[in-house]
């Protein structure tokens, strides 16, 4: 079996300060969770804990388990949650829960975990059956508008190389990085269908 690569660590303190923008996609993707507030609701990958928190302001009533790979983050939703949340540092492909939950929230988080066959298996098996699955991460076409640009311009003047090297006008064209892999074939596979209320909205890739 191949190895697996380890989840890395993050510079918690300074990803708090700059999260702005995770936070409020954060907030929208709450908005398609509308719990009654009295679940248990996983955050799978809780970074800081900001989003955490607006996930715990909906449940005057239920529980947040937050999962983080990263203990530097895990230690910072900590401080901020106190005992309104279970934080536990986990790798996401290998959580195993005492109890199954409610609902899985994750936001900005799936593009990080290259083995989404694991990943979603594992979500699967968090959830009660008929609990659900909402979340945001990055993915293939994303960023399909800005490459296209990034390509335009860098095939343009002052950008384009002219030297007599042989490199003509437009050899500069940005390489293409293999997009990330589309997740929705491992998470049909796991069992945990789409959402109708889902919509797979562009949305940045790499938070
Ligand atoms: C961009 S942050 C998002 C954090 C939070 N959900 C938010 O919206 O602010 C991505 C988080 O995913 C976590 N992560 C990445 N891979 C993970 C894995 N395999 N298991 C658990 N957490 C993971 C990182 O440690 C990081 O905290």
């Amino acid at each position: 079996m191949t190895p697996r690569p380890a989840p890395r660590d993050w510079d918690a303190a300074t990803y708090d300060r700059v999260s702005d923008p995770q936070f409020e996609w954060g907030l929208e993707v709450l908005e398609r969770l509308p719990p009654r507030g009295d679940e248990t609701v996983l955050d799978a990958g809780c970074g800081s804990g900001r989003v955490t928190r607006a996930l715990l302001e909906r449940l005057p009533h239920g529980r947040v388990i937050a999962v983080d790979a990263a203990p530097a983050m895990v230690a910072v939703a900590r401080e901020a949650l106190g005992d309104r949340a279970e934080v536990i540092e986990a790798d996401l492909v290998e959580l195993e829960l005492a109890e199954p939950v409610d609902a899985v929230f994750s936001s900005a988080v799936f593009h990080w975990v290259l083995d989404h066959d694991r990943l979603f298996e594992r979500v699967h098996a968090a959830l009660r059956p008929g609990g659900r699955l909402v979340a945001q991460c990055g993915g293939e076409g994303n960023v399909e508008r800005f490459l296209e640009a990034a390509s335009e311009a860098a095939a343009e003047p002052p950008f384009v190389r002219t030297s007599s090297a042989g490199r003509g006008r437009g050899t500069s064209r940005h390489p293409r990085r293999r997009p990330p892999a589309s997740s929705g074939g491992a998470s049909r596979t796991c069992g945990v269908g789409s959402s109708p209320d889902a919509p797979g909205r562009p949305i940045p890739a790499r938070t």
